[in-house]
């Protein structure tokens, strides 16, 4: 696989303030990288970075090989999706697409058939002079892509680009924006703080958390594998067990022990166990489980698809399980006791 992006240590200081401290990725031609964090972690510095909109302090950015230090983002090939769009307002979706591509003296006829091309690869054929206030915010978002798209950049930049949309909206786009990816085989780096964006997109996501990136991985060893307490919590709340290890078994207070899966490099004696609320099972009896606990249910809400419970442990913990309807008849109550259970290979353990 060819490199398309090297990031190189790279810090960018304003003032006092470290926005990004020292960071290094690649990305792959064609791949679909997210910068994924809570707000203020350094993402749209580093996007601004790539691009060329902001110098890193220490540090170097490589595009295609090319070391981009002294290259103005003009000269670039690269293009950037802002966090709030920034259409112009006045212009209709035509000389909106066009924009770039006259700055760029492309001659006129090239340009009708780049847009044409455009609104066809966002599923908006005869669009061409629709006012952006006509527009809805989906038709919006497919147009402030295109609009970066059409000058072919070999990388493209995503700030957020679905931040403003209703969720129904924003998950149809996920699905748009894999296609387009794939039709247009455009490197993409995109960034957000949606973890559920990045992992369905996602070939390779970069968690980052106060300017550093915390780990980097595929959507599922991301999502199976957290390396820390914040990325298994950032990445999707999780349930937090805290105990001392000995011999595969960790010896949690005022519960007892739980059996974790062997081959799991743990030096400390003290960890962390995490265990996602979609992966414990609840019931009146549960058999063949490896660990199995007594609750009391505290809350429960019904979700059509799911229903979420609070469990109350013995150690006075409150654990929140994910269950599936499919087969289900009836949901449990507040008060009632149950036995909640994963199996060992569904946990993970974190130092
Ligand atoms: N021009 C600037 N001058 C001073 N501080 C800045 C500047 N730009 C960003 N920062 C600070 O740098 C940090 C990172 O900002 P950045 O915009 O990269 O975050 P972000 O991850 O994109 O957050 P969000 O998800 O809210 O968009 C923040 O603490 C921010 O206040
Ligand atoms: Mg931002």
């Amino acid at each position: 696989m060819k490199i398309d992006v090297e990031v190189k240590n790279v810090t960018k200081k304003f003032g006092e303030v470290i926005a990004v401290d020292n960071i290094s990725f690649t990305v792959e031609k064609g791949q679909f990288f997210s910068l994924l964090g809570p707000s203020g972690c350094g993402k749209t510095t580093t996007l601004r970075m790539i691009c060329g909109f902001e110098t890193p302090t220490e540090g170097e950015i490589f595009i295609d090989g090319k070391p981009m230090t002294n290259v103005p983002p003009y000269k670039r090939p690269t293009n950037l999706v802002f966090q709030n769009l920034a259409l112009f307002p006045h212009m209709n979706v035509y000389d909106n697409i066009a924009f770039g591509l006259r700055i760029k003296k492309v001659p006129e006829p090239e340009i009708q058939k780049r847009v044409k091309e455009m609104l066809e690869l966002v599923r908006l054929p005869g669009y061409e002079k629709r006012k952006i206030s006509q527009l809805s915010g989906g038709e919006k978002q497919r147009i402030a892509i295109v609009r970066a798209l059409v000058n072919r950049p070999a990388v493209l930049l995503l700030d957020e680009p679905l931040g403003p949309l209703d969720l129904k909206l924003r998950e149809e786009m996920v699905v748009e924006l894999k296609r387009i990816k794939r039709e247009v085989g455009t490197t993409f780096i995109y960034v957000t703080h949606d973890q559920g964006e990045a992992l369905t997109m996602s070939d390779k996501i970069a968690v980052m958390n106060k300017g550093k990136i915390v780990q980097m991985g595929t959507p599922l060893e991301i999502y199976e594998r957290p390396n820390s307490k914040f990325v298994a919590d950032f990445i999707g709340g999780t349930n937090f067990f805290e105990g001392r290890y000995r011999d595969g078994v960790v010896e949690v207070d005022k519960l007892g022990k739980i059996i974790v899966a062997p081959g799991q490099r743990i030096s400390k004696k003290t960890v962390l166990i995490s265990v996602k609320p979609e992966k414990i099972s609840i019931g009146k009896k549960l058999r063949k489980l490896d660990n199995v606990f007594d609750g009391k249910i505290t809350e429960s809400f019904y979700q059509g698809k799911s229903v979420t419970y609070k469990v109350l442990l013995e150690n006075d913990s409150l654990l929140t399980v994910v269950a599936p309807t499919t087969g289900v008849e009836f949901i449990f109550k507040i008060g009632e006791r149950v036995k909640i259970g994963w199996n060992k290979r569904d946990a993970r353990v974190i130092e």
